[in-house]
C-alpha cells in the first residue's frame, strides 16, 4: 500500500507522459513555452509501464490517469495504454488532454483500453481561445469532444478554468454547451501552478462565484448520490438532473484530507502532491538496475511523508518549483 502518516492511502496514480504541450494556456505557461526536459531524461514507454506495473501489482494502485503537458504528443500513448490495460488487476484508465489531435485517435485509444477522458475547454469564443491558449485551435477541441463521445469514451468530462477578465463571463454558455452535447462539465479553481508565477489569490474566480453565475440560469441542487469522498468535484444536479455540473474548489475548500493521489513526472520522479516541495527519484533506480522491491520501497517512502495539505491559504505558501505542465494535472 501507499499510505501516509495521516491515514490516507494513494490508489490513484497520475502519470505525466511529457512536459511538452502544443498550447500555451495562460494559467499554465508563458507564451514562449518552457525549457522542455531533454529527451534522455524522459522515461521510455517501457520504463513507464514497468512503474505502473509495480504500482498496480504491489502498491494498490487501482486507477491510472495519463496527463502531460499534453499526453497525445507521445506517439506510443496507445501502446502504453494497451500495456496498462493488460495488467492484473486491470486498473481503470483515463486521460486528461487538451484534445488537439484527439479526433483522429479517439477510436484507437478506446480500443487500446482507455476508459474515460477529460478534455480542457475554457471558452467557446475563438478569439478568447486564441488569447487564453495562444493558439487558434478551438475547432480541434470541439471536434475532439464529439469524437470522444462517438468512440464511447463516456461520460466525456470537460475541465474549465475561469480567469478574471478573460473568460469569467462564460460559465453559463459553457454549461449550456456541455448540457446540449451530453458532456459533464467541471469548473476548476485556478491554482498557483503557472510557470510565470502570475497567480493572485484576489484575482481568482472562486467556486462560490461560479456557483452564483450558474444559479442565475440553472437550478442547481445537491447531488446526494455522489458524496464528495476522494473525488474533488463538488457536483450539483442541473435543473433536477440527471445532468450534473462540478465545481472544484481546490483553493477555497481544499480536499487534501481525502486525497488518494500520487504523481509520477515524465522524468520519473514521484510527487506525493501537486504542491510538494520535493520529489523522489525512481528513474535512477530504474536505470541503475534496481529490483522491483527496491523501487516499491522508495515509492512507499515518498508517499509516507506526504504533508496534510497544500497550504495555499497559508501566508508561508511557496509555489512548487515545477509548473503544472511538468508535474501532471
Ligand atoms: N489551475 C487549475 N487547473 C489547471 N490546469 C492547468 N493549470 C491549472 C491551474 N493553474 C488544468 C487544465 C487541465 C488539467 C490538466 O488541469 O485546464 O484541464
Ligand atoms: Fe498545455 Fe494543459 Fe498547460 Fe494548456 S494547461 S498549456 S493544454 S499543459
Amino acid at each position: 500500500m501507499l499510505a501516509d502518516s495521516f491515514g490516507r492511502v494513494a490508489t490513484d496514480l497520475r502519470v505525466s507522459l511529457t512536459d511538452r504541450c502544443n498550447l500555451r494556456c495562460a494559467y499554465c505557461m508563458p507564451p514562449e513555452g518552457l525549457d522542455w526536459l531533454p529527451a534522455p531524461q524522459v522515461l521510455t514507454g517501457e520504463e513507464i509501464v514497468r512503474l505502473i506495473r509495480i504500482g498496480v501489482t504491489s502498491l494498490g494502485i487501482r486507477e491510472v490517469r495519463f496527463t502531460g503537458g499534453e499526453p497525445l504528443l507521445r506517439r506510443e500513448l496507445e501502446s502504453i495504454i494497451a500495456r496498462t490495460a493488460a495488467l492484473t488487476p486491470r486498473p481503470d484508465i483515463s486521460l486528461t488532454t487538451n484534445g488537439i489531435g484527439l479526433a483522429r485517435r479517439a477510436v484507437a485509444l478506446r480500443e487500446a483500453g482507455l476508459d474515460r477522458i477529460n478534455v480542457s475547454l475554457d471558452t467557446l469564443r475563438p478569439e478568447v481561445f486564441r488569447k487564453l491558449a495562444r493558439r487558434d485551435r478551438l475547432p480541434d477541441v470541439l471536434d475532439a469532444l464529439s469524437a470522444a463521445a462517438a468512440a464511447g469514451l463516456t461520460p466525456v468530462k470537460v475541465n474549465a478554468v475561469l480567469m478574471r477578465g478573460i473568460n469569467d463571463d462564460e460559465a453559463v454558455p459553457l454549461l449550456a454547451y456541455c448540457l446540449e452535447h451530453g458532456y459533464e462539465l467541471r469548473f476548476i479553481e485556478q491554482m498557483p501552478l503557472d510557470a510565470q508565477h502570475g497567480w493572485k489569490r484576489a484575482e481568482m474566480v472562486t467556486a462560490a462565484e461560479v456557483f452564483e453565475s450558474l444559479s442565475a440560469a440553472f437550478a442547481l441542487s445537491e447531488d446526494s448520490e455522489r458524496a464528495r469522498g476522494a473525488a474533488p468535484a463538488e457536483t450539483f444536479l442541473v435543473n433536477g438532473g440527471p445532468a450534473r455540473v462540478g465545481v472544484i474548489a481546490s483553493v477555497t475548500r481544499p480536499f487534501c484530507g481525502s486525497c488518494d493521489r500520487v504523481r509520477l513526472t515524465a522524468d520519473g520522479q514521484v510527487r506525493n502532491c501537486l504542491f510538494a516541495r520535493s520529489e523522489s527519484d525512481l528513474r535512477s533506480l530504474l536505470r541503475g538496475g534496481a529490483p522491483d522491491e527496491e523501487i516499491a520501497e522508495r515509492w512507499q517512502a515518498a508517499v509516507a511523508v506526504k504533508l496534510p495539505g497544500h497550504g495555499i491559504n497559508d501566508p508561508s505558501f511557496l509555489q512548487p518549483d515545477r509548473p503544472m505542465s511538468a508535474i501532471g494535472g
